[in-house]
């Protein structure tokens, strides 16, 4: 009995400490946010408050706010206005038509509210979604139209949840602006269990940063080396679109076949 309470009074104490931390943690973000030193502002932030579930963290606790399920409806309204599909730094639709012999999966990692998934709905048989905030599926399924029968979404992190999937087939891989929040050693392992699960002839587009190395907690920009290196079986073709305002040695995106 006093083991139990214990216990439970352990967990509660913890809850309340995360999320006085993750609230600090939001709190010195947008300070240092409003910084015309965004270096400073990142230095601070990675010296000061490493996490690797930063990313997680920040979005779900967005997703938790009220109002979430009206502010992404209206920003995936925007999504389609603006064509954002096939945007410059990722052309999912003119690379997917291009390879008309994979439709049978497309696996969006991250898949957030689930705007991409529904897109790619329109091509593939069956589409997964992988996001580990539980709020974000829920709105995702909220927001899917009641035609896309076709999706399903898999509440975990991609690091964990790629390995347990069955591919039998020839897929297409996709993220949008989601490994560019995780640190490298998240990543290395998520590039490895696409690279374990993805048939040969299977398909990748990652809408990710690539370019001069470049780390801050949630902003990360790796080498054509380094993406190369951690997908050693794919013929990568890197997007040239550049980044505007703060980082001109950055662009975004690249798309790739599985070659072996
Ligand atoms: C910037 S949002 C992008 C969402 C979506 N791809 C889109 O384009 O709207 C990044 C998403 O990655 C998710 N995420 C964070 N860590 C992750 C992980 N380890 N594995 C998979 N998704 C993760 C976040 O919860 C968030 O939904």
């Amino acid at each position: 009995m006093l083991y139990k309470i214990t216990k439970k009074i352990k967990r509660s104490f913890g809850r309340f400490l995360s999320k006085i931390y993750h609230q600090l943690d939001r709190a010195v973000a947008e300070y240092y946010a409003k910084s015309k030193r965004p270096l400073v502002r990142e230095y601070i932030l990675s010296k000061f408050f490493p996490d690797p579930n930063r990313s997680f963290q920040r979005h779900n606790s967005e997703y938790e706010e009220e109002k979430s399920f009206e502010r992404e409806k209206s920003n995936y309204e925007d999504y389609k206005k603006r064509n954002c599909f096939n945007g410059p730094e990722s052309k999912y639709e003119d690379f997917i038509k291009s390879h008309p012999e994979v439709r049978e999966l497309a696996i969006d990692i991250g898949s957030g509210c689930g705007w991409l998934s529904v897109e790619l709905s329109r091509f593939f048989k069956k589409v997964i979604g992988i996001e580990p905030s539980k709020k974000a599926v829920v709105i995702a399924e909220q927001l899917k139209p009641v035609q896309c029968k076709n999706i399903e979404y898999v509440n975990t992190y991609a690091e964990e949840g790629l390995d347990k999937l069955s591919i039998p087939c020839k897929a297409l891989f996709v993220t949008g602006c989601v490994l560019g929040h995780l640190p490298d050693e998240t990543v290395s392992k998520i590039c490895q269990a696409v690279e374990k699960k993805a048939l040969p002839g299977s398909l990748l587009v990652f809408a990710e940063a690539w370019g001069k190395e470049f780390h801050a907690p949630m902003w990360n920009a790796r080498t054509k080396e380094w993406w190369q290196a951690n997908l050693p079986s794919w013929k990568i073709d890197f997007l040239k679109y550049n980044r505007p305002e703060d980082r001109p040695n950055e662009h975004r995106g690249f798309q790739a076949v599985k070659i072996k």
